[in-house]
């Protein structure tokens, strides 16, 4: 069987050479999708130790979506930024939401919350397997699905929301931009919600000081909203009803901004054009 094994072995590393740059035993791979009717500029921080991927950040139109490639054993965040505008010199950044010192490419830097944050932590040992999951922690500003490719099993898979929380969000955690032109008739739009914590930097809200245990930190009215809307996400600290996909090892992890894209036919992936 010996010979059989090994012809098969140079047939899989002749198709590799044949589909370019693929990364098998030595990393994995990120799709990141935009399923959002509007760009996106997603961004990825390491934690302490680990490299910068596609340079921290990158443009990414509506339909669209972005191989990037990672170290097996990468740790660190991803998330997305709005209404970016990189020529227009703004003081208060250059994005709506999620940006990082007013730079396209946020190198290392991490965002400014809220922001919706998928949270990553990888491992190259199979058994011991990766897991990840998705924090509004620090708040919201978009939904977010995270699965393999392909889907290995439906533990794997951390589900978007079933609600737009800026929708619901209450005005003491509303991020707004003023609506444009109407003569400040029309109401500002939200473009982001807090999570209680950071709008009001309280020990109980943040799971801190005589709150920094599980049992001590329930959850709030605030969190219990975010919990609603995103039923699979991290709603506050402590959360312990969050999806986290552990054990979830995969060559290809997808992140998807905005999975159900409102009132549009579901397009994969494999489909979506890749830049
Ligand atoms: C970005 O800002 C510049 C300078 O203010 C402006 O001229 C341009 O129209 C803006 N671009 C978009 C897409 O809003
Ligand atoms: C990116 O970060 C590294 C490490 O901090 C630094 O050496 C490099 O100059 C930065 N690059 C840019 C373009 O800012």
């Amino acid at each position: 069987m010996a010979p059989r094994y090994s012809a098969h072995h140079l047939l899989l590393a002749l198709m590799a050479t044949l589909a370019g740059p693929v990364v098998l035993t030595e990393g994995i791979v990120f799709h990141v999708a935009n399923r959002c009717p509007f760009p996106v500029w997603p961004a990825t921080a390491p934690n302490t130790g680990h490299p910068v991927l596609a340079d921290g950040g990158f443009f990414l139109p509506p339909g669209k979506a972005k191989r990037v490639a990672a170290p097996a054993t990468w740790n660190g965040r991803f998330w997305a930024r709005t209404g970016c505008n990189f020529t227009a010199n703004n003081a208060n950044g250059a994005c709506l939401t999620g940006d990082c010192e007013g730079r396209l490419a946020c190198n290392g830097s991490i965002g400014l919350p809220p922001a919706t944050l998928v949270e990553v932590s990888l491992h190259e040992d199979a058994s011991k397997g990766s897991s990840y999951d998705v924090s509004l922690v620090d708040g919201y500003n978009l939904p977010v699905a995270v699965s393999t490719k392909p889907a290995a099993g439906s533990k794997c898979a951390i589900a978007g929301c079933a609600k737009d929380v800026n929708a619901v969000c209450p005005p003491e955690l509303q991020v707004t931009v003023p609506a444009g032109g109407g003569g400040g008739k029309k109401a500002a739009t939200v473009v982001a919600c807090k999570s209680a914590c950071l709008a009001f930097g309280l020990d109980a809200f943040c799971c801190r000081g005589k709150y920094a245990t599980p049992a001590a930190c329930r959850g709030s009215v605030y969190s219990r909203m975010f919990k609603d809307a995103c039923p699979a996400y991290y709603s506050y600290a402590y959360d312990t009803t969050a999806a986290t996909a552990p054990g979830c090892y995969a060559q290809e992890y997808v992140i998807t901004f905005c999975p159900n894209r409102w009132g549009a036919e579901e397009e994969g992936v494999d489909r979506a054009a890749q830049i």
